[in-house]
């Protein structure tokens, strides 16, 4: 292979390195095309080097572009419960075209989209690569996977309409067909719901979905695809089970207890909470036509997750960044850095979550073996933020980011 030389370079006044969170002053970021050739102090560059084309962020402190790992890009935070019914697939990639836009410019280069219908999110990603529209790196899932009935199902309309949802799959043989077939159409990763959940009409936070046995095929079918697996779960058996299937993470985690902690520590399994978006589903929600159901479930919720977030943080368990973006208002994602700083994470933790933690879930890697997001190091994709001031200091500076950088080139700017 051809020896590459740097084409453009960015300078930072300071550099958090995400894995140890130290700051470096005055680093040179060298770009090879979309992605990152080489950090070096600015001090060192030759004069060659010098000469190339660069954007100029020695006022700045620059860390890598930050990771959501729990979206819904197609999803209108204005248009729940009943108003669904009226989007079409094709209805909500347009939608997402916007919520994209808005997630990159919060900040976000890349995220995880957790089920969306007719593979909408398959479409919205490959428009984004195409250089059609703006917006984050997408690894999404196509529609979510769960039993007749379960979270994922559509459940608002009587037998009469013949509703169902586009992942619904019963019994061990017709899972690892819709497996197959969400990664036929062009999913990245696999989701299922483990549990009910608290915007589904009828279906309970507290009772499992699928069989043990039906996970376990799941998990076993999701691998031989080379697909990582996100496990909706809010009630402890739920859990329990879908860390005994072997998930790679599970999704808010609301009634983890101390035992189901042992066992995902043991695991490795990663935690992703999304303990924000109570705040939005209890204030705007009844606006947004949530369900009164759906908001009772929610008081039953909301603070128990942030109380058991802070004993999972406590443990030392994995936990990798998730807003469930979607429900709530598009590119507002960065404000549950704070509320993880509120709940026992100190500011380099929660950041940890949303870059190198995130990152590793993800598992994404480029020819050589490295991650392609959540760290500013050679390999990585050129995809940086940048904020006046410490973000170690001060979290929320998070919430206003005025420059993202992604692949090298400057989405947003003062
Ligand atoms: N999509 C999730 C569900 O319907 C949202 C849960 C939000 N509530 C919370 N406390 N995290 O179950």
């Amino acid at each position: 292979t051809a020896v590459a030389a740097p084409e453009k370079l960015i300078l930072a006044g300071q550099l958090l390195e995400v894995q140890s969170g130290k700051l470096r002053a005055n680093q040179a970021i060298l770009l090879e095309q979309d992605r990152i050739h080489s950090i070096v102090p600015i001090a060192t560059l030759t004069s060659e080097q010098q000469a190339l084309p660069s954007t100029d962020l020695t006022g700045y402190t620059v860390l890598p572009g930050l990771i959501d790992m729990h979206v819904h890009l197609t999803a209108n935070p204005a248009q729940h419960g009943y108003r669904r019914l009226q989007q079409t697939p094709a209805r909500q990639a347009l939608f997402g075209v916007t919520a994209a836009k808005a997630t990159v410019e919060a900040g976000f280069t890349t995220v995880r989209n957790l089920g969306a219908a007719g593979f909408a999110d398959v479409d919205l990603r490959d428009a984004i690569n195409a250089g059609e529209i703006t917006g984050p790196r997408m690894r999404v899932s196509g529609p979510s996977l769960c039993m007749t009935g379960g979270h994922c199902d559509n459940n608002l309309l009587p037998h009469t309409y013949q509703a169902s949802g586009d992942g619904v799959a019963n019994g061990a043989d017709a899972i690892r067909a819709k497996v197959r077939s969400n990664m036929k159409y062009g999913a990245d990763v696999i989701k299922f719901t483990a549990t009910g959940g608290v915007l589904s009409r009828n279906t309970d936070v507290n009772a499992s979905q699928y069989s043990l046995a039906e996970m376990q095929a799941l998990v076993a079918e999701a691998k031989d695809r080379g697909a990582i697996v996100a496990a909706h779960a809010h009630g402890l058996r739920g859990i329990k089970r879908a860390l005994e299937a072997g998930v790679d993470s599970i999704e808010h985690a609301s009634f983890i207890d101390d035992d189901a902690i042992k066992l995902a520590k043991r695991n490795g399994t990663f935690l992703v909470m999304d303990i924000y978006v109570s705040d939005y589903i209890l204030q705007e929600g009844e606006a947004a036509g949530i369900l009164p159901e759906s908001l009772a479930k929610e008081r039953t919720v909301g603070q128990l997750q942030r109380q058991n977030f802070s004993k999972a943080v406590k443990a030392g368990l994995n936990i990798a960044y998730g807003t469930d973006a979607g429900v709530y208002t598009h590119g507002l994602n960065a404000r549950q850095l704070n509320y993880m700083v509120q709940w026992g994470m100190t500011p380099l933790q929660a950041i940890q979550s949303a870059t190198i933690n995130a990152a590793t879930l993800l598992n994404w890697r480029n020819e050589q073996g490295q991650l392609n997001v959540g760290v500013l190091q050679a390999g990585a994709y050129a995809d940086m933020v940048a904020v006046k001031g410490n973000p170690l200091e001060q979290i929320t500076l998070l919430e206003a980011i005025p420059v993202v950088i992604k692949g090298g080139e400057v989405v947003k700017q003062p």
